[in-house]
């Protein structure tokens, strides 16, 4: 099974945006029912595939969102996390039932380290577990998901045998997390390419990326999953999530818009509303977004150093590589400050309806880089006030 559209010359990528459940789980980001839900609509009308609403056992609160979210979203696929174990995989049953296009993600961790440390069971107890809960999951809902956990620390050979089990107990979906974001982008890449080469049954089953941020590669080893034949990224917005986070929804949507040339995909999100979305989940949670992030940072089309600027004025591909209404923001920012030319003043002035003569120009160009020395952001209104007085100084 491949999630590539037919007809189409780029393969079709699956976007899993798992934002209400491992992005609401990192510390200060608790999101109220009311906050899920407009979260879970937003990201439904942008176009995601998948919308990972919660993990019904964990709370009753959980439950409820989980059940709300499966009710009113009409076209993702809504899916409830749950443990390998049978009451959670019970209780997520129950809170996707209502869902057009209802999930079970169930999930156990296989390296040697969980094993010994966390379940205290053998390979051999592990593996029967897979083949039991993955099959109840089955006779709940049709559509699958099952997760190796810290998939990057387990031996292949192991890993292999626990997707095969996983596969053939009706897992449609094989999710092989680099739990701890250990991972480089080669090693994740090979990794996916090893399991579909190996695991006889690996074509029944579409295969997915979950990468958390621990050494700043989440997304790259993302991208290099697609690579390997993943054809479903999990991610969230803004790149929330346990730790140092998961990947960026936004980064990887607009790294396979703008690098066509050499990722030959396509996702169903709609870019426009990204910056929306950025907004909506940074409110929801209170937590703010960097200024530099890309995509969503509010440094991430404002451009001051002079250079820059002058190149921006003749064509905005010499700075830029996307544009800014690809993403949602209506314009470009040319910031005024110490490191800003003539090209950009001028222009500013232009902008603010000003027409001076070359002499009055010097001048205030002279008094703007004397300001922009002593003020770090220096507003339009500074400006205005700076060429008035220049001009009325001039009629004294
Ligand atoms: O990081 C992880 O391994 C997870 C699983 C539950 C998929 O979030
Ligand atoms: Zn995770």
């Amino acid at each position: 099974m491949t999630a590539s559209v037919s007809g189409a010359a780029k393969d079709r990528v699956l976007i899993f945006d798992t934002t209400l459940r491992d992005g609401e789980q990192c510390p200060g980001a608790t999101m109220t029912l009311e906050e899920k839900l407009d979260v879970a609509e937003l990201l439904d009308t942008m176009g995601v595939d998948i919308i990972e609403a919660g993990f019904p056992i964990a709370s009753n609160g959980d439950f409820e969102a989980v059940s709300l979210i499966a009710s009113r979203v009409k076209r993702a696929t809504v899916a409830g996390l749950a443990r390998a174990i049978s009451a959670d995989i019970a209780r997520a049953g129950e809170a996707v039932r209502g869902a057009a296009r209802p999930r079970i993600h169930t999930f156990v961790s296989t390296s040697p380290i969980h094993l010994a440390h966390q379940m205290r069971k053998s390979e051999e107890e592990v593996l029967e577990i897979i083949t039991a809960t993955v099959t109840q999951a089955r006779n709940l809902v049709e559509d699958i998901e099952w997760s190796a956990m810290d998939a990057t620390r387990t031996p292949i050979d192991y890993l292999c045998r626990c997707v095969e089990a996983a596969i053939k107990a009706g897992a449609t979906t094989i999710n092989l997390p680099d739990t701890v974001g250990y991972a480089t982008p080669d090693e994740y890449r090979a990794m996916f390419r090893a399991v579909r080469e190996r695991v006889p049954n690996a074509d029944k089953a579409i295969f997915s990326a979950h990468c958390h941020n621990d050494l700043g590669l989440a997304v790259a080893n993302s991208l290099a999953a697609l690579e390997g034949g993943a054809r479903q990224i999990e991610c969230t917005l803004n790149g929330i999530g346990e730790r140092a986070g998961n990947a960026a929804l936004e980064e990887i949507v607009m790294a396979i818009r703008t690098r066509g040339d050499i990722l030959p995909y396509e996702t169903g999100v709609e870019t426009t509303m990204l910056m929306r979305a950025s907004k909506l989940a940074s409110a929801a949670t209170s937590f703010p977004v960097q200024y530099n992030k890309a995509i969503v940072g509010r440094n991430a089309f404002a451009h001051e150093s002079g250079i820059h600027q002058d190149g921006m004025l003749k064509n905005a591909q010499t700075y830029e590589i996307m544009t800014p209404e690809s993403v949602g923001v209506s314009k470009t920012s040319l910031v005024m400050g110490k490191h800003s030319g003539r090209a950009a003043f001028r222009n500013k002035l232009e902008e603010l309806g000003y027409s001076l003569s070359d002499n009055q120009f010097q001048d205030a160009f002279e008094r703007f880089k004397e300001l922009a020395d002593r003020k770090k952001h220096v507003y339009d209104e500074d400006i205005e006030a700076l060429v008035d007085q220049n001009i009325a100084t001039a009629h004294d």
